[in-house]
């Protein structure tokens, strides 16, 4: 079955971790002889400088047409000069929300090999195995009213934190059956001792919960989740909540495994259209260098095949692929305590070799 791919490198090391996972979607498409469409488009900064905008009309027009796009990172010092529409981020907030990709599951789990990599004592991050599940499109990212108002004193800015019922519904519902397949935990997180929609929320969780009599639902205040993710992360299986805490509480549970440049994390809308990117950002400040790790978007790429091109088979072989690499001892500079590691694009290259290996 044919499957359009759009892949936006966007900026930064964005660039390096992309062409390192096309290297390994190539040998998988002649491997497989997969029927795959590849476009490919600035997006971000990159886009600005080409065009005049973060994400042009057509860009867009082909993400919309798209089953899976793959998006490195965006951002960078040059451009944050630039006035708010036209801030490469603005790409990201608006491929999410015209395509509606609601649903944001960030893993946070770690390889035990790579524990002294995390800023956590061993025994306390051993294990590691937590994903959340982040409302992408609604909540104060999006709320209207909004805006700075310069012409009264005092001035001030001002945005509208919002959830209706249907879209807390729809990301607790994905949130509840990712517990059932895992091991059938599910916290939500607020702030409903202060926000009035937060105990909104917790209230419609509660009333979903009924048609999961399986899933252990608990309700925990956003302050408190960052302070348990520290002292006891593996309390966690899913975790489930609003745009600007999941924001937060998943840059805190990325790094707990060891270096942000390991996880993935996919963006999904209710017809399993999706975007992949890695947690990272375009980390301008090692860009150009091929010392990027690449694992955080080779994984997204196996996301990709989990949740959009329909080959499951071909994920649990990129992840596997990504175990015996870490097993076998190589090591990127961000994951290395010795002098001695891999670069962006070596990895790409030892990856489809282990991937060779384990297919003959
Ligand atoms: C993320 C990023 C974005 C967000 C920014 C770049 C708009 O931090 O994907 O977590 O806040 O959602
Ligand atoms: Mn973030």
């Amino acid at each position: 079955m044919s499957k359009k791919i759009l892949i936006l490198p966007g900026d930064g090391i964005g660039q390096e971790v992309t062409s390192s996972m096309v290297e390994v979607l190539q040998y998988l498409i002649d491997e497989q002889n997969l029927d795959f469409q590849i476009t490919e488009k600035t997006v971000g900064g990159s886009s600005f400088d080409e065009s005049g905008e973060p994400l042009t009309e057509e860009t867009l027009e082909i993400a919309r047409n798209s089953d899976a796009i793959l998006f490195g990172a965006v951002g960078g010092p040059q451009w944050d000069h630039l006035g708010w529409d036209l801030r490469p981020e603005q790409a990201l907030l608006e491929l999410r929300k015209s395509l509606g990709l609601f649903a944001n599951l960030r893993p946070a789990f770690l390889f035990n090999e790579l524990a002294s990599a995390s800023p956590l004592k061993n025994h306390i991050i051993e294990n590691l195995d937590i994903l959340i599940v982040r409302e992408l499109t609604g909540g104060v990212y999006f709320g209207e009213p909004r805006g700075i108002v310069e012409n009264e004193t005092p001035k001030y800015g001002f945005n509208t934190m919002i959830y209706n019922e249907d879209e807390i519904r729809r990301i607790a519902k994905v949130a509840f059956e990712a517990a059932m397949n895992r091991d059938k935990k599910l916290c939500s997180v607020e702030k409903a001792n202060v926000l009035e929609v937060s105990k909104f929320w917790r209230g419609i969780v509660t009333e979903m919960s009924a048609e999961y009599p399986e899933v252990e639902l608990s309700h925990q205040l956003a302050d408190n989740t960052a302070m348990q993710l520290v002292l006891n992360p593996n309390q966690y299986d899913v975790i489930v909540s609003g745009n600007l805490f999941g924001d937060m509480l998943s840059d805190i549970a990325a790094t707990l495994s060891g270096s942000i440049g390991m996880l993935p994390s996919a963006s999904l809308n209710s017809s399993s259209q999706g975007m992949y990117e890695p947690c990272h950002g375009s980390a301008p400040d090692i860009a150009g260098q091929d010392i990027a790790n690449p694992i955080a978007m080779i994984s997204s790429l196996a996301m990709a095949f989990e949740y959009s091109l329909e080959r499951v088979d071909l994920a649990r072989r990129i992840e596997s692929a990504v175990k015996t690499f870490i097993s076998k001892g190589y090591r990127t500079k961000d994951i290395s305590t010795s002098e001695e590691f891999l670069k962006t694009q070596e990895v790409a290259s030892t990856l489809i070799n282990i991937l060779k290996d384990e297919y003959e």
